[in-house]
């Protein structure tokens, strides 16, 4: 009874002071398991890969270099990579030789990978890695959107596998880009992607001809892949947009984008003369009631991005978000729907949005095509969807304000539209078109009208819409 007591006693003084030296110096618990983690490389690691020196071609490697392991790697992922919680990242084999098999990667307990993961952080820092060097908390969507088109066009996804809607799609020489928003600390592959020798030379690896914009836009891209809950910068919420200036915004009409829609909003300024589509003509358009986000990119990052023309230049560079801000709060206060006589012209014509019939001269789709039945289920839940996506979600531009909030083709923007949106409240129009006819026309918009392709969206979120879209007639 007596020694129990004194052991708790010695027990309770050991602990006390090990409290107080955690108290006084912080980082020995840290320090005790990084020197752990460099025991274990020494140990199970050192064989395969390399902690230190100069960058080295694959050829002369059997496994990635890890010595900027501590900035590459989001330590969530590390820790469950070294359990074995993840999928292999090169399908065909690191080494490149195809008579190998890739080996199942070697497994640490929990506390093993924690002990590596702070010996990283702690060791295998790059200091050519900037902290901070690509701000995604002010990475919009469309910017994801335009980094995505790099990916494809640049032959990105020739190398490195993406996963789309399930599909895994893309060459698979490299290293997968399956949930490598999970994967990677988005500084080191900002670095890597300015210039990929310095990381992999001579290893088949390859330098784009992007600019320093371009690879801002593809490597956020590449950091929103598998992350379903990715926080978009929405500049148009942000307090600067609230201390627009409609002076400032009329200065900068004058000057930037009058030379093509003209001093009073015609469409008819000199520039104008021969191009083809003109410029819009904003002295007709509701701009007050056409939504602000679409207002942004259009202006931001120009006609081409949002599925117009690209003779409508992109201003983002030139006026820096606040002057985009300035420009839109002169042209919503001053651009508020056609003039009355406008209006009455357009009731005489069979143009007018909203008759039913409505006369289609849409182009059909092909045959195989024409005949495909949604795939979905009209149930509940694919319905909501579908209106979440015609209302508010589809981009860039929501289907309500062309086709309206009720499906009868008389949304905001449908004034003056020639042809105008199709009425989808029409039941003499609508028997005609099949699914897979509204497919095709979604997916790749009916050319020299207004109705533009939705071709980065997801077919099943189309299949959802027609779903929603054949609500409109019960
Ligand atoms: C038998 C050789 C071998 C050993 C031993 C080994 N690895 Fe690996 N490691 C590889 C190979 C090969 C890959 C590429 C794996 C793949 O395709 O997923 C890899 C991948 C990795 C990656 C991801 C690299 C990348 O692509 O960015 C990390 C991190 C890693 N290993 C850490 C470790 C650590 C830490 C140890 C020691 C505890 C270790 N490895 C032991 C062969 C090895
Ligand atoms: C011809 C094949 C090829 C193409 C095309 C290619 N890459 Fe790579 N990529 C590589 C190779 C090889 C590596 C080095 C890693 C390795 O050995 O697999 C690499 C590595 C990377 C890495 C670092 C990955 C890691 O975990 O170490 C990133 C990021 C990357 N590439 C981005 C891109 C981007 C962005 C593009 C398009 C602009 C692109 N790659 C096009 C072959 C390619
Ligand atoms: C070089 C000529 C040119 C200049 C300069 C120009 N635009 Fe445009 N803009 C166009 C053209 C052409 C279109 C029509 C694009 C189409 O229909 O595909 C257009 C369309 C638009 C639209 C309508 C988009 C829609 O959905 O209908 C807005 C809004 C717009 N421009 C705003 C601006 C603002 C703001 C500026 C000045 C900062 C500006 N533009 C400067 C050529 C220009
Ligand atoms: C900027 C205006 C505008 C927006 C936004 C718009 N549409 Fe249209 N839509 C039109 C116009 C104009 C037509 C008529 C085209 C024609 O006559 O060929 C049309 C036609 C259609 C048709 C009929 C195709 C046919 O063969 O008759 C469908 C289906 C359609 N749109 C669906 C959509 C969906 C879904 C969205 C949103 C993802 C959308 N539209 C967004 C203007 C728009």
């Amino acid at each position: 009874m007596y020694k129990n007591h004194s052991k708790s006693i010695v027990g309770y003084l050991l602990s006390f002071a090990l409290l107080i030296s955690f108290i006084l110096y912080p980082n020995t618990l840290f320090a005790a398991s990084a020197d752990e983690g460099k025991k274990l490389v020494d140990k199970k690691c050192v064989s395969c890969h390399r902690f230190e020196g100069e960058a080295k071609s694959r050829f002369d490697l059997r496994a990635p270099d890890l010595m900027w392991g501590g900035n590459k790697y989001q330590v969530s992922w590390l820790t469950d990579f070294l359990q074995g919680q993840e999928e292999p990242l090169y399908q065909k084999n690191y080494r490149w030789d195809q008579s190998r098999k890739p080996k199942k990667h070697l497994v640490l307990s929990k506390a093993d990978s924690r002990s590596i993961a702070k010996y990283f952080a702690k060791n295998l820092m790059d200091s050519r890695v900037k902290k901070g060097a690509l701000d995604l908390s002010h990475f919009t969507e469309m910017e994801a959107t335009l980094g995505e088109q790099i990916f494809k066009e640049h032959s990105c996804s020739a190398c490195h596998q993406i996963d789309e809607e399930g599909k895994r799609v893309g060459g698979q020489q490299s290293t997968s880009f399956v949930n490598a928003g999970k994967r990677y600390n988005v500084d080191w592959v900002y670095r890597f992607n300015s210039h990929p020798p310095d990381f992999a030379p001579h290893s088949g690896e390859f330098v784009a001809d992007v600019s320093q914009e371009g690879l801002r836009f593809v490597t956020g891209y590449i950091m929103t892949l598998g992350v379903n809950d990715f926080k978009f910068y929405e500049p148009w919420k942000d307090k600067f947009f609230k201390k627009a200036s409609t002076q400032r915004g009329k200065l900068i009409y004058k000057e930037y984008c009058s030379q093509c829609h003209g001093a009073t909003g015609q469409g008819d300024g000199p520039a104008a003369t021969d191009l083809k589509p003109k410029p819009a003509v904003h002295a007709k358009m509701a701009l007050d009631k056409e939504p602000t986000d679409y207002l942004y990119n259009v202006i931001y990052y120009g006609g081409k991005a949002v599925g117009k023309s690209p003779f409508m230049p992109y201003w983002g560079l030139t006026l820096k978000p606040q002057g985009v801000a300035d420009v839109i709060a002169y042209m919503k206060d001053t651009f508020k729907g056609p003039a009355l006589q406008a209006k009455v012209e357009l009731k005489k014509g069979s143009d007018q949005p909203g008759l039913c019939p409505q006369v289609r001269k849409t182009p059909q789709a092909p045959g195989d095509i024409l005949k495909l039945k949604n795939p979905l289920e009209p149930s509940k839940k694919n319905i909501r969807k579908g209106k979440l996506y015609f209302t508010q979600k589809a981009k860039p531009l929501a289907c309500k304000h062309c086709h309206g909030m009720k499906g009868n083709g008389k949304g905001p923007k449908a004034f003056n539209m020639v042809p105008p949106p199709r009425n989808f409240t029409c039941a003499s129009t609508m028997k005609d078109l099949t699914d897979g006819q509204m497919f095709w026309i979604i997916k790749n918009g009916s050319p020299n009208t207004e109705m533009q392709a939705y071709n980065t969206m997801k077919d099943n979120n189309i299949w959802r819409m027609i779903l929603y879209i054949r609500q409109f007639i019960q």
